[in-house]
């Protein structure tokens, strides 16, 4: 990947989120690649294949986006709104093209699909969240990607060697789908919300076979549906969690099975499953430039040399207790360094947690504005996702971290009552370039 020329990469990234060769928006591709399911006997559930949305790409950048027609079906892509195309300002390092905002919009989704290259607006969406009418019209309106906020997790599809439970997970997806937003598969491998049964596996053998069969499977039965994921989660620990102090690998039952080489085999199956996928490593408290964001670089730096199969890296940016703060100029050299390595960047589960007033109302609006900005002006940063719609919904307003001792965390866009706050307008005034 790192010997690949540079305008090539800028290329592959740019179409990986919508580009075409003309301009004038070719029609959608299938989504994924129509391949069968995964093998291992996945039980349940409809694979109901649907093809992509439209795929009108903007016209193509102005620089060094050559003229690679990569349609990939995605749902999300622009519809076409004659931005006006880049000119390789070299604004950003490298001498690399920036972001072009939209004209005019009027939702997060618009702006973001109105940028030149778009931009994915995303959110974490919890199957709950969508018994209620406000929530799916704030989330449908707003956003074009999604991440299930739980339901895609290990012991959510997995609860039972070998037996998978589909239901909750296809229904995120099938609504996100019909509403014409693309979905990012949260998470693969993960330490956390394991099945009992998971967390009891011992030596290498056993710990193989069952992160292969389960990433099989999940890959295969939302082959159709879902070409991104998060494929491993959270494997690197400090003293503390806000990414300060002796950074090394978590012990899991990955890592003390398999020594760190469970990332690198993650990936390889993954990318078995899927030759086309997009395959990212995401953390949290790596959004600034601390102790637990070098490591993970040294880590990532690592696999790219090595030829591991990996896209991307997913920057959590939850800010404020229990993880890191980060200013934008911050934020916006660890992002450059990493995709300085030819990675697509992320930021994938975004909002600031006011509790305790160790973030202040103001300090929220300037971070809001600027990590967003540092992300949206580069061609390299791929999708922007906030970790909910409504702060009554945050999950920050009961973990024990958070401060929060039952208060809300005021992390979000939106109030309770789905209006939008002032926190939203900051993120509407990045996207368009204010
Ligand atoms: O499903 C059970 C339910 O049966 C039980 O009655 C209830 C009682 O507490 O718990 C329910 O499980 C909760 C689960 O969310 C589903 O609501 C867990 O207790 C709770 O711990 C869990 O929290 C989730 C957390 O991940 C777990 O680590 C949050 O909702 C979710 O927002 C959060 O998301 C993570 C990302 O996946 C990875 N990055 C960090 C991010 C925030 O922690």
């Amino acid at each position: 990947m790192r010997s690949a020329p540079f305008t090539l990469l800028l290329s592959a990234f740019l179409c990986a989120i919508g580009c075409s060769d003309g301009g004038d928006g070719g029609a959608g591709g299938t989504g994924g690649q129509g391949a069968t399911g995964g093998t291992g006997g996945a039980t349940g559930g409809t694979t109901s294949t649907s093809t992509g949305g439209t795929d009108a790409s903007t016209s193509a950048t102005g620089s060094a986006t050559g003229s690679t027609s990569a349609s990939t079906g995605d749902a999300t892509s622009s519809t076409g709104d004659a931005t006006s195309s880049t000119s390789g300002t070299g604004g950003t390092g490298g001498g690399m093209a920036v972001r072009t905002p939209a004209a005019s919009a009027s939702t997060l989704r618009e702006a973001g699909e109105k940028a030149n290259p778009p931009i994915l607006i995303g959110a974490a969406i919890s199957g709950g969240g969508l018994n209620n009418g406000d929530y799916k019209r704030v989330a449908a309106a707003e956003h074009s990607y999604v991440t299930a906020e739980n339901e895609m997790k290990w012991d959510a599809l997995e609860p039972n060697p070998g037996q998978f439970s589909w239901g909750a997970a296809d229904n995120i997806v099938n609504w996100a789908r019909s509403n014409n937003m693309k979905v990012k598969g949260h998470t693969l491998v993960w330490h956390n919300q394991l099945p009992g049964w998971a967390n009891s596996l011992s030596g290498a053998t056993q710990v193989e076979q069952a992160i292969r069969r389960h990433i099989e499977n999940v890959m295969g039965h939302f082959k159709d549906r879902i070409d991104t994921w998060d494929v491993v989660n959270e494997a690197v620990i400090t003293n503390s969690d806000t990414g300060v102090g002796n950074p090394r690998m978590r012990p899991s039952v990955f890592f003390n099975a398999l020594g760190e080489r469970f990332i690198d085999l993650a990936f390889q199956i993954a990318r078995e499953q899927d030759p086309n996928a997009k395959l990212y490593y995401n953390d949290y408290s790596i959004d600034a430039l601390n102790d637990k964001a070098d490591f993970v670089y040294e880590m990532i730096k690592g696999m790219v040399e090595r030829g591991v199969p990996i896209d991307g890296v997913g920057f959590q940016m939850h800010i404020g207790p229990p993880n890191n703060e980060a200013g934008g100029a911050d934020v916006a050299a660890n992002l450059r360094r990493f995709a300085d390595l030819g990675l697509e960047v992320l930021i994938s589960e975004m909002d600031i947690n006011r509790c305790s007033n160790q973030v202040t109302a103001e300090e929220q609006l300037e971070y809001y504005h600027d990590i967003v900005e540092a992300c949206f002006v580069m061609p390299e940063c791929t999708a922007i996702t906030f970790w909910g719609i409504n702060d009554g919904r945050s999950w920050l307003n009961s973990w024990s971290g958070a401060l929060c001792n039952g208060q809300s965390s005021q992390s979000l866009l939106f109030n309770d009552q789905y209006q939008k706050k002032e926190t939203y307008n900051k993120v509407m005034d990045a996207l368009m370039g204010r």
